[in-house]
């Protein structure tokens, strides 16, 4: 994304507080001359702690280059020994690394020093800004306040008072000259594990010391803005080409964004939008950041990547699923297979396909039912695959229930580059999706601001989120760094999706989505009934896409686009209607059941009514759905009503069964269709009216024409052979 053409308002000139004059003085002697305007940019050093490379300190520096601050990072690849800061004191490694540091810059009287921790960190401002307001101010360091006075609480009456203000030090993030910041911390001769905000309180609260060395804190958050304890002060303000977090309490737009102590998830949800990089326009702002070209790669240079693929559970359309496993565009020397099936239902689905998986990728492994494997150890046992196999780089988890129907998915999400990144997915017109973007207290969902805007596409990005499922890709590095070992999906009390995302986050890796593209979509499992022999067949209403994408005739809309349709005999019409997937599954049912009995409405032939199967109203569904649109354009004027008289599998044979008795009275149906089952085998319909006869249209395509008063048809009945229709007579 192109930078943000316009520069921050900086509010100049800034207001000085009322202390300053008592200052000045002080300030006099440790600047240059005549230099009464903030520092420039030039004249500004960040420093900060970071002992590994974490996605933290990746959105940390991100954040940096993006405003031009130059950043010094002191621990980088050293072991940490300052103590379990998320859970209790510590941090006194910081001062000591701080320390020697500064011991190379305390000569320099010019420079302006910023300390901030990194992991939890974000710039929402620039370098100008940050000094203008820290000039003005008026302090020769100001440390960042917060609401809680840790880690003494009996600390708290020997602070000033701060009417109004956020009253205690919080040494997350502090701003100083750099001679200051020295004088600060040269007394530090403690323990790596001993209090880094300890000692800083300690100093800020000596009377004498806090005056001599212009100690000062930013109570007001112009600066830093602490989130603990201050959630719901700060809010983001979406203008024209940008985004920024204000502090509403103190009508205040913080340059420093820290997530300190329980608020992580808080700052990732901020860090989404911050620093100024997301706008309502352009998409997303860090999105385009460290990207992987994946274009022009050799074949053999792509990514390994391991998918695993898990059954769980009853799935509607899994054949389809399936399927789509064979078209990705990734080379299948890339690719390997493992995949975890624990319904004995679907077994007949998978060997179906399995040879062809198997030839589709570099190697392919199938677990069963019958090792009655559990859910999470399932998916342990897919990640550890990738894990221990030094080749594997990425490992793809995917449940049988999305269908990911973009077919260059996994390079979209390769090329994103992120260490866990799932595709949004979810279920078409719903708000169901894979993703929460907040959390309750208790671990559960809890809804985010902009979670209807991210599932409906109206905001689009790259997430970092709370918790994903379903389908996501996670890098080796994570694999075999922050996420260790395993198990990490089996966990007491929570299944395996809640399982892998606290594991996650507990270790500080990120949990991304992204709905840069369209991905696919989640299907509705529930209402599967597994125990009918095509339960697909029934699933138009809780499944509409999938159902189409499998049953619809692929032809149908060409009828509309192409008037795609035949008129064989005056008012009599063919065309594409349904799949020949759906003839095959409708005459194996009615082939199962086996009841066949004259038909009553064609002399000659006999027939299976679809309700005894169950399968009536499926049918009818489907016809309410798909012929309306075909009946508006060839009898205009005509609006079915999709009620039927009748709607049976018909069989016509060479040689018929004696005619029926004679039907009580011509049956009253606006119109018949008939969809032909089977190829055509000769035979057919004759309208004697009009002298003219019909062969039967393709498997799948529909014969439609007025009722009997006008076109009673005589059936001609197939030389040899047998040929299937699937007759309704609709509107009486
Ligand atoms: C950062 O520096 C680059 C190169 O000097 C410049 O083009 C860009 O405008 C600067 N960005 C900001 C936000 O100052
Ligand atoms: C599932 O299908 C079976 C067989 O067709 C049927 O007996 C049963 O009632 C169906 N169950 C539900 C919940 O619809
Ligand atoms: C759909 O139309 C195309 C082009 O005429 C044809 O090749 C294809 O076989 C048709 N599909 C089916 C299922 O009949």
């Amino acid at each position: 994304m192109a930078p943000l053409p316009v520069p921050l308002p900086v509010p100049l000139p800034v207001p000085l507080p009322v202390p300053l004059p008592v200052l000045l003085p002080a300030l006099g002697l440790l600047l240059p001359a005549a230099t009464l305007s903030p520092p420039g940019p030039e004249q500004l050093l960040v420093l900060t702690v970071a002992t590994e490379g974490t996605e933290g300190y990746e959105r940390f520096l991100r954040s940096a280059r993006r405003f031009n601050y130059s950043v010094q990072t002191l621990g980088l690849g050293q072991a940490w020994r300052g103590g379990d800061v998320a859970h209790t004191v510590g941090g006194g490694q910081k001062v000591r690394w701080l320390k020697a540091a500064m011991a190379g810059l305390r000569e320099r009287q010019d420079l302006v020093v910023l300390f901030v921790d990194s992991y939890d960190v974000v710039f929402a401002g620039g370098p100008r800004e940050l000094l203008a307001k820290f000039w003005g101010a008026g302090a020769r360091v100001l440390f960042s306040a917060e609401a809680f006075c840790w880690p003494q609480e009996g600390l708290a009456p020997a602070y000033p008072p701060a009417p109004g203000g956020k009253p205690y030090l919080n040494s997350g993030g502090f701003i100083g000259f750099a001679p200051t910041v020295w004088r600060l911390v040269e007394r530090w001769r403690f323990r790596d594990d001993d209090d880094d905000q300890l000692f800083y309180t300690r100093l800020y609260l000596h009377p004498g010391l806090r005056e001599e060395l212009g100690l000062a804190l930013d109570h007001h958050s112009r600066i830093f803005q602490n989130l603990n304890g201050a959630i719901d002060e700060v809010v983001l303000k979406f203008e024209p080409g940008r985004v920024r977090a204000r502090n509403v309490a103190y009508d205040t737009l913080p340059v420093v964004i820290h997530g300190n102590g329980p608020t992580k998830l808080q700052l990732n949800y901020l860090g989404n939008y911050i620093p100024a990089g997301w706008s309502y326009e352009g998409g997303c702002g860090d999105c385009d950041l460290d990207l992987r070209p994946l274009e022009g790669v050799p074949e053999e240079e792509l990514p390994w990547v391991l998918l695993g693929v898990f059954v769980e559970q009853p799935t509607p359309f899994l054949p389809q699923f399936l399927q789509r496993l064979l078209h990705w565009r990734y080379p299948p020397t890339r690719l390997r297979l493992f995949l975890h099936n624990s319904e004995v239902h679907h077994e007949p689905h998978i060997a179906a396909i399995w040879p062809r998986l198997r030839r589709r990728f570099a190697s392919a492994r199938l677990v069963g039912p019958e090792e009655a494997l559990g859910a999470g150890a399932a998916r342990d046992m897919g990640m550890a695959l990738c894990r221990r196999d030094p080749q594997c780089q990425h490992y793809l988890s995917l449940d049988g229930d999305v269908a990911l129907t973009h077919p260059g998915a996994l390079r979209a999400l390769l090329r994103q580059n992120r260490r866990v990144l799932a595709p949004l997915l979810s279920r078409p017109g719903q708000l169901w999706s894979n993703f929460w973007g907040a959390l309750s207290p208790e671990g559960f969902y809890a809804r985010a601001q902009d979670y209807v805007d991210i599932v409906q596409g109206k905001r689009r990005g790259v997430w970092n989120v709370p918790y994903l499922s379903h389908a996501y890709l996670v890098g080796g590095a994570a694999l075999r760094g922050q996420l260790g070992e395993g198990p990490v999906f089996t966990r007491p009390d929570t299944d395996p999706d809640m399982a892998f995302c606290r594991h996650a986050r507990e270790r500080g890796l990120f949990l991304h989505v992204t709905n840069r593209e369209e991905f696919g979509h989640l299907l509705v499992t529930s209402g599967y009934n597994s125990t009918r022999r095509h339960p697909d067949l029934l699933q138009l209403p809780s499944n509409p896409r999938d159902w189409e994408e499998k049953y619809l005739h692929e032809n149908y809309s060409r009828i509309f686009e192409e008037n795609l349709y035949e008129q064989p005999c005056p008012d009599v019409y063919q065309f594409p209607l349904f799949s020949e997937q759906l003839c095959e599954e409708l005459l194996d049912e009615v082939e199962h059941y086996g009841r066949w009995s004259q038909d009553h409405h064609e002399a000659g032939a006999e027939a299976v009514a679809l309700g005894p199967l169950g399968l009536e109203p499926a049918w009818l569904g489907a016809l309410r759905r798909f012929l309306p649109p075909v009946t508006r354009k060839l009898f205009p004027g005509y609006h079915p009503k999709g009620r039927a008289v009748l709607s049976a599998v018909v069989r016509y044979r060479p040689h018929p069964p004696a005619p029926p008795p004679p039907a009580h009275g011509p049956p009253t149906a606006t119109i018949s269709l008939s969809l032909a089952l089977s190829p055509p085998q000769g035979g057919g319909w004759r309208f004697p009216r009009y002298d003219c006869g019909v062969p039967g249209p393709p498997p799948g395509w529909a014969l439609l024409h007025p009722g009997r008063l006008t076109h009673h048809p005589e059936v001609l009945p197939p030389p040899a052979g047998t040929r299937y229709a699937l007759l309704t007579l609709l509107d009486p």
